[in-house]
């Protein structure tokens, strides 16, 4: 036990000699190793996306691609396969790893099954950005680039307060809730921020959920699969909205869900509640638009990517990130992973035009339905 011990010193500071070396240019210190990482210009950056269950995905390539060469990098970019996700992407890595990308950014398709391959990029001595979604159950993940994810919670708990008193002033009110994946890191956060502020209009009998699932084991979507949702939607229409029974709001933690909720309550021939969403989703501003779903959030992906390839360029300097420490959000079991973490905007058709000033798309879409 103790030989093992002071091998396992012995190897890490070999470790954090070679890679200082190496770099020739660290200073600081964060006390994070890969803070001393050789990135020279031109080397390659992995970045290993989920499988492409919402939009922001889909865009994350392209804005990764852009920002990368715009500051001198060659761009590995990978998505899972949509199925077989977690060893695709597993398999991705690895590759990255063994074909020597300099640095590798991470959003997990499952966040706590990718322990062994940031193992083997930190005993490569390659950075490990966790993008999006945190990496969970492991030490070796140097940085975390996020927009704050209690805080879209709360932004979705706040609107969907809001909306349903807009509609009705005073309580109480139905309503249901839903949240992400299990297997996301993000999904009981932005779920907690929610209920941060729910729970107590629970309490004090503002809000009453009829089904009386209000824990994220119940009310959780596995793979942010619409058809779960809507399965589900459907499903608690039928079990406790029957008859005159009012359905006043439903907690939807992104709009690709939102408007697989919207689907079951049509379907159910039942009018739509305010639902909130999340990722501004092409699909849902004319939605938001024509009032047929209360609110989204803008988590601009160019920014977001921007943030991450900003950070490598840091790295590549030998200097160290300025990061946040931030439990709440960033604890991934093992460590509070340092953090940049960047702000959400909650979206209605009240501020949509100005907020999507940044993004001729979304903006286009906002006007044409004002
Ligand atoms: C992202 C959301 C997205 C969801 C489903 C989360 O990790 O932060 O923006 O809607 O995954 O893909």
């Amino acid at each position: 036990m103790k030989k093992q011990l002071i091998v396992g010193v012995a190897v890490a500071a070999l470790t954090v000699v070679t890679l200082t070396s190496c770099s020739g240019t660290a200073r600081g210190g964060s006390g994070a190793s890969s803070g001393a990482a050789a990135i020279p210009k031109g080397s390659t950056i992995g970045v290993a996306l989920p499988a492409k269950t919402s939009q922001n995905w889909v865009l994350a390539k392209a804005a990764f691609e852009k920002s990368l060469a715009a500051a001198g990098f060659k761009a590995d970019v990978q998505y899972a396969a949509a199925s077989n996700t977690v060893t695709d992407q597993q398999s991705q890595i690895s590759g990255m790893v063994t074909k020597g990308d300099k640095a590798i950014i991470i959003a997990a398709q499952d966040g706590s099954q990718l322990g062994t391959q940031v193992k083997q990029a930190k005993a490569a001595g390659i950075p490990v950005i966790a993008w999006d979604r945190n990496l969970t159950g492991t030490a070796n993940v140097d940085y975390y680039v996020a927009f704050n994810n209690f805080k879209v919670g709360e932004l979705q708990g706040q609107a969907l307060l809001d909306g349903m008193k807009a509609k009705k002033s005073s309580g109480p009110y139905n309503v249901e809730l839903f949240a992400g994946s299990p297997d996301d890191a993000n999904a009981p956060v932005f779920f907690n921020g929610a209920m941060s502020i729910l729970q107590p209009k629970i309490d004090d009998g503002t809000l009453k959920v009829v089904s009386g699932q209000t824990k994220f084991t119940q009310v959780s979507t596995q793979g942010w699969l619409a058809q779960n949702a809507q399965t589900r939607m459907s499903n608690l229409l039928q079990a406790s909205y029957s008859g005159s029974t009012a359905l006043d709001g439903v907690l939807s933690p992104n709009d690709t869900l939102g408007r697989a909720i919207i689907q079951a309550v049509k379907s159910a021939g039942k009018p739509v509640p305010i639902v909130t969403g999340q990722d501004s989703e092409t699909a849902s501003i004319p939605l938001i638009m024509d009032g047929t779903q209360y609110s989204t959030i803008y988590k601009n992906t160019d920014v977001e990517a921007q943030a991450a390839v900003d950070l490598v360029t840091t790295l590549s300097k030998g200097q160290t990130p300025k990061t946040v420490l931030d439990k709440k959000n960033n604890y991934n079991g093992v460590k509070t992973v340092p953090a940049v973490e960047l702000t959400p905007i909650l979206i209605t058709k009240e501020n949509a035009v100005k907020e999507y000033a940044n993004n001729p798309t979304l903006e286009a879409l906002a006007k044409a339905g004002q």
